[in-house]
């Protein structure tokens, strides 16, 4: 009989099975999203420095003190217990002292809409605010185009943006999939991925800039239709600001499924294009099967 006693015996890992390490990203695809990480930032502090000058919303043609039209609106008061900030939805009134209407920044208290550590500049300034946001709005735009150039021309937006029929018909077992955290690492997009990234790219990005150009007067000169299209400036303005609200919650989930789904190999595919894939994928001819 062998004397092994349980610490010489040898324990062997089980060695999960790996799929093909596949190209799945083109450089046009990494280059444009990591633009779009630093221009949405930019665009984002910007945007809010910018909205504090105003700090409200409407809907409809016009605002004033004559009409009824704000929806959403930031401020300050005087109330027994001392200065408070409060915000406005449809009607319903919040206490916000801290963050929004009052805030401390630098040890005082500030009177402003969105807290300091929340815009560029920290400090009330509109004029630096709208040149930092007019700069990255425009490379928005031209990054926007050339990714939409190339990923028509590279097949990007026909095989992983678009949704054909059977992605339609996938979409339920894949949010189940992913409400459960059982990710399948594919050669394109799973059908909830190329619907949210469709959303974001196709929807999303193209009504920021249409509202945001609808809201130059530079450019209700060029193009009046604009304003027809989006019923007036204050509504364009209303979902512009809507549009940045659904950005940031497509960011706080975007991120969650990048962590979820092993940062590591999504992070990889977003850098190298290379793309470790669930067992039993098919690599292309000219794609690595290490
Ligand atoms: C500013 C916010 C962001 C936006 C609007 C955004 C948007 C997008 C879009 C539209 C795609 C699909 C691109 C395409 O296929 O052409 C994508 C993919 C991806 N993003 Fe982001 N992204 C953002 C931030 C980030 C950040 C901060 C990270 C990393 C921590 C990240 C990691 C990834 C990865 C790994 C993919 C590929 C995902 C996959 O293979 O399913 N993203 N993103």
């Amino acid at each position: 009989m062998t004397d092994q006693t349980a610490e010489s015996i040898p324990i062997e890992k089980p060695v999960k099975p790996k799929g093909p390490l596949v190209y799945r990203q083109s450089i046009f695809t990494r280059v444009t999203h990591w633009v779009w990480v630093v221009a949405l930032f930019f665009l984002l502090l910007s945007g809010l420095q910018i909205w504090n000058a105003h700090p409200a919303l409407y809907i409809g043609e016009q605002s004033g003190f004559e009409f009824d039209n704000t929806i959403l609106a930031i401020g300050a008061e005087n109330t027994d217990q001392g200065v408070r900030g409060f915000t406005t939805i449809f009607g319903h009134k919040f206490d916000t002292t801290g963050v929004l209407g009052v805030s401390e920044a630098r040890g005082r208290q500030n009177f402003i809409g969105f807290p300091a550590w929340a815009t560029i500049p920290s400090t009330r300034d509109l004029a630096t605010g709208r040149v930092v946001h007019f700069f990255f709005a425009w490379i928005l735009v031209a990054t926007l185009a050339i990714w939409l150039i190339a990923s028509l021309a590279n097949r990007h937006f026909w095989r992983d943006i678009l949704l054909k029929p059977r992605d339609v018909a996938g979409l339920p077992k894949d949010l189940v999939a992913h409400a459960t955290f059982r990710f399948h690492h594919g050669r394109s997009y799973t059908p909830l991925q190329k619907l949210s990234y469709f959303v974001v790219l196709v929807i999303l990005f193209p009504l920021i800039i249409l509202t945001g150009l609808t809201m130059s007067p530079g450019m209700n000169a060029a193009w009046p239709w604009l304003l027809d299209v989006f019923g007036g400036r204050q509504t364009a303005r209303t979902i512009h600001f809507a549009v940045m609200v659904l950005l940031v919650l497509f960011f706080v989930v975007h991120i969650a499924m990048v962590l979820l789904a092993g940062p590591f190999n999504e992070l990889r595919s977003m850098i190298t294009g290379y793309y470790r894939t669930s067992p039993g994928t098919e690599p292309d001819a000219k794609e690595t099967s290490k």
